[in-house]
């Protein structure tokens, strides 16, 4: 069976990379890119991808959606497929793409993946994510770090601190800054940011298990435990740690803070780093990259592109070249340098790659062979769609309140079941 199936498929990927080359020989390679990157150091990075794609003979049309995060461009890609006019590219992440895919929306890039041998330069935790039935139907272009504390070294040393290794050390430094005047935490009041410190104190206070054990088995007894009562009495203390302008702050901005030295410390993945690179500072002189406190925990966010079915020769062939291009090994080093994160293909040279995202290579590696790798919640890679709504509204509902840690284990736990 296995023989003939395999015989089969060769024949068919052999066709299709041929119909491929076919109908795009003629064809002005052309993509509409949907996407959310439009801070500093992300639209850096995207106009890296735009400038490849135009500098291979393709016609980019760029249609960024503002909104750290992306949820105001999940509703725009929404809006878009309803009324039958999706855009050829579009940045997605995790679960979603499976959930696209499920509905038969994206197009087959298992000709480009096969043609560029993408099983052997992906890890199997990135091909997961964009394989669907077996098939690419987006291609990954970088792994963020999201656990992260970016701080101002020399606001630190106004108040004598050691980089936190516990969360306990964390208040206490937190407390020594509030008593000298200092803001201690950069935060931009948003659910996904609230939702992204959330993530990083749940796996560092509870670990690995515990995190998996809550947010992808949503197991009511681990989300109603008293771990979890103890990462909510974290995040009210967090709460006291940011200053009174944080509602509605953009991320970027919360970094800005950080940068100038208006508040010693921000919680964000490495995006932030992307901020403080675009800016032209050096990591380990003018900022600090920390990992939060963990066991060795890694929490993995990555981006993906999705292609969309589009019909006309011109987008398609613009699809098969921007897929290309993206894991292409001299794009991916110069992508994921401006953009604060690390390459997703295995293999790219990391001579020019500096000392932050070293730590995150060897810290991924460490924490996939010690089982303290997680997927973000925040970021829709362990949890998308209604579960990561459930996580986001209670979290920010706390955050915001003078809600107990009792009463919001209990509200975690029924949201969490209700989204089920
Ligand atoms: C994440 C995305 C990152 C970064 C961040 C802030 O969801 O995966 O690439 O852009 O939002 O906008």
């Amino acid at each position: 069976m296995k023989i003939l199936t395999h015989k089969l498929t060769v024949t068919t990927a052999l066709v299709s990379t041929l119909m491929f080359a076919a109908v795009t020989a003629h064809a002005q390679p052309q993509a509409e890119v949907l996407h959310y990157w439009t801070s500093g150091g992300e639209a850096k990075a995207v106009q890296a991808l735009k400038e490849d794609f135009e500098a291979n003979g393709g016609k980019w049309i760029d249609a960024p959606v503002a909104g750290g995060g992306g949820d105001a461009q999940a509703a725009v890609l929404r809006s878009r497929v309803l009324s039958g006019n999706p855009p050829a590219a579009v940045q997605i992440k995790g679960p979603n793409i499976h959930e696209w895919a499920a509905t038969g929306a994206l197009g087959d890039l298992n000709a480009v993946g096969a043609a560029e041998g993408w099983d052997n330069v992906l890890p199997p935790l990135l091909q997961d994510i964009v394989k669907y039935d077996g098939k690419y139907v987006a291609v990954p272009v970088n792994i963020h770090r999201v656990d992260w504390i970016w701080a101002n070294p020399e606001v630190l040393a106004k108040v004598d601190a050691e980089p936190p290794r516990t969360w306990d050390e964390f208040n206490a430094i937190a407390d020594k800054l509030l008593a000298a005047g200092i803001t201690p935490l950069a935060h931009g009041g948003q659910p996904w940011q609230d939702a992204t410190i959330f993530e990083t104190v749940a796996l560092g206070l509870g670990g690995a298990e515990f995190f998996n054990k809550a947010f992808v088995e949503k197991d009511p007894e681990t989300l109603k435990s008293d771990t979890m009562k103890k990462v909510f009495d974290q995040m009210r203390k967090m709460r006291g740690y940011v200053d009174a302008d944080f509602p509605g702050r953009d991320w970027n901005l919360a970094t800005g803070m950080v940068m100038r030295g208006e508040a010693a410390m921000q919680i964000m993945g490495d995006w932030a780093k992307g901020e403080f690179v675009a800016a032209g500072k050096k990591p380990g002189v003018d900022f600090l990259c920390l990992s939060t406190p963990s066991n060795g925990g890694y929490i993995l966010n990555s981006d993906s592109f999705a292609m969309f079915k589009v019909t006309s020769a011109d987008d398609n062939a613009g699809q098969e070249l921007l897929a290309r291009l993206i894991l292409g090994e001299k794009f991916q080093e110069t992508f994921n340098l401006y953009k604060g994160s690390i390459p997703a293909r295995m293999g790219v040279a990391t001579d020019k790659f500096d000392e932050c995202a070293v730590k995150s290579m060897i810290d991924l590696q460490a924490s996939s062979e010690s089982g303290e790798l997680v997927g973000s919640v925040a970021h829709e890679i362990a949890a998308a769609g209604a579960i990561r709504g459930a996580v986001l509204d209670v979290v920010t509902e706390h955050f915001n309140s003078d809600m107990t840690s009792e009463a919001a284990v209990e509200r975690l736990a029924e949201a969490i079941e209700l989204a089920e």
